[in-house]
């Protein structure tokens, strides 16, 4: 995995990537960012935890790292090969191999969570200094660290504290609502300047904040779009870090994410149908009903796949669908989350037997079925720092219905009449996030959707857009060149 260097190498860092382990859309952009970037002329490998299993998933396996003492064990840094981008997974299992997720296990968050990505963040900031080892691929040393989340927030830091190295950092935040707190008391053992302890810099309402961190010392940070962007630095979307961002504005980018077209691509579905003519989307959709064994549906046929927590605004549902189903819509869901919130999805299904379909856990080849047999994609979010759905939603001519904030608002162009008159609507936006707003959106896809030539004419234009990597990963090579300048 030697890679052509072309215009520079960046080391990115995060908790998860497509396709070893994901489990929401920070894990989507991580897997195809490199890819993108290639194209562009760099170089970029990707480390994240080597978390039970994942070492046996890379091709090519190399130690290229080792450190006895990483937070209390021996670790080694194994690199290898998957889907043609270069993977560096971080192997110390006293951290990392452990039964449940990337963050939980069966009794609920890890409590040394904190150290646990501070680890990560410390063996990235050490290849920033130092380079990887001799061995295949040896030597390979990043110009630009780019981290994510809070997760990675501690590189930056690490990096600046350990003085000058030339390399640039640039934290990207994909969602704010995640801060990576951690006890004062635990400033030694993440191994941070207890002199850094201030409101200027690590300390954040009596704790250490993760992500302010990195916030207050990455050279660059970026977000997912740029509504976002402008969004973080507001006290209702800021939670609390809003002044910190606001305070780096000079260098705070907001860049839309894209989606992978290769893998997203209605050409390529079990039902495959025209991109452009949506010859046989109407068999992707009776398949659909068929597997969640719905009757008959006149009107619009909605989706929703989403992790099911406050931010997505799934709890207004049960207040809009009885209107919906009335008018003669159907629903499908297919999500995971809150105990409160799968209850409340069971009670919309036993309330309109025959209209909503359900199914709790995540399944990504069901998620594919539903984009291409739906006719319409709902995500009615709180917040939203950017979201794929809607995207892949246009890709699919299965029309977004969307609260307008963050990369919502940037993705989506709303049929009101002046846009559906100049032609430019690709689906609908709502604002505020409530009930209200929310049923009249509804009103208006029943209406759009009983009139087929402009329903057919939104399909066709919300296709034509384009929601690839192709203009985004060209932003975030600029800023990298930027930065090298
Ligand atoms: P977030 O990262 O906040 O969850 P995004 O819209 O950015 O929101 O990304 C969510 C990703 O996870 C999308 O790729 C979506 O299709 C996928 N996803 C969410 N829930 C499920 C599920 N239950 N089954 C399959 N895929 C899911
Ligand atoms: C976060 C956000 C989501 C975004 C994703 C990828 O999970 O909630 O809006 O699309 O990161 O950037």
């Amino acid at each position: 995995m030697a890679g052509a260097v072309g215009k520079g190498r960046v080391l990115s860092v995060a908790s998860e990537c497509v396709p070893l382990l994901k489990t929401g859309g920070l894990a989507d952009v991580v897997g195809a960012l490199p890819k993108a970037l290639a194209g562009q002329g760099w170089d970029m490998r990707v480390m994240m935890p080597a978390y039970r299993g994942l070492v046996a998933r890379l091709g090519d396996a190399t130690e290229v790292w080792a450190d006895p003492g990483l937070f209390g064990g021996a670790a080694r840094i194994v690199a290898g090969v998957v889907d043609g981008t270069g993977m560096l997974l971080l192997d110390a299992p006293h951290l990392y191999d452990r039964p449940g997720g990337p963050y939980s296990g069966p009794g609920g968050d890890f409590p040394d969570n904190p150290e646990r990505f501070a680890a990560l963040c410390w063996a990235a900031a050490v290849i920033c200094r130092e380079g990887l080892g001799d061995g295949p691929g040896g030597g390979w040393r990043p110009d630009i660290l780019h981290v994510h989340d809070w997760q990675g927030g501690l590189a930056p830091a690490y990096l600046k504290f350990g003085g000058a190295t030339g390399v640039k950092s640039v934290l990207t935040v994909h969602n704010i609502a995640f801060q990576g707190m951690a006890p004062a008391m635990r400033i030694g053992s993440l191994r941070l300047p207890p002199w850094e302890f201030h409101a200027g810099s690590l300390e954040y309402y009596g704790q250490i904040s993760t992500l302010k961190a990195g916030l207050v010392t990455a050279d660059a940070i970026t977000t997912v779009s740029p509504t976002y962007a402008q969004e973080l630095m507001r006290p209702e979307f800021g939670m609390g870090l809003q002044g910190v961002i606001a305070a780096r504005a000079a260098a705070v980018h907001g860049i839309l994410n894209g989606i992978d077209t290769g893998i997203w691509n209605p050409e390529a579905e079990a039902v495959p149908y025209g991109s452009k003519t949506l010859k046989h989307k109407d068999m992707a959709r009776a398949a659909l009903l068929a597997e969640f064994g719905l009757g008959e549906v006149t009107g619009p046929l909605a989706i929703i796949v989403s992790r099911l927590t406050d931010q997505k605004g799934i709890d207004l549902l049960p207040a809009v669908l009885p209107d919906f189903i009335g008018a003669g819509g159907g629903l499908v869901v297919l999500g995971s989350g809150a105990p409160e919130l799968e209850a409340a999805m069971r009670s919309a299904q036993a309330a309109h037997p025959g209209r909503v379909g359900l199914r709790l856990g995540y399944d990504e080849g069901l998620s594919h079925r539903m984009f291409a047999g739906g006719d319409a994609v709902l995500v009615p979010s709180r917040f939203e720092p950017c979201g794929l759905t809607q995207m892949y939603g246009l890709r699919y001519g299965t029309l977004p219905v969307v609260a307008s904030t963050g990369g919502l608002a940037d993705t989506v162009i709303t049929a009101n009449p002046a846009a559906l008159q100049a032609g430019v609507a690709t689906g609908i936006t709502f604002h505020p996030t409530d009930a209200l707003a929310f049923g009249q959106a509804l009103r208006q896809l029943c209406d759009l959707y009983a009139q087929p030539k402009v329903w057919a004419a939104l399909q066709a234009r919300a296709m034509r857009q384009d929601v690839s990597w192709g203009a985004s990963s060209a932003a975030y090579a600029r800023l990298y060149e930027s930065l090298l300048a």
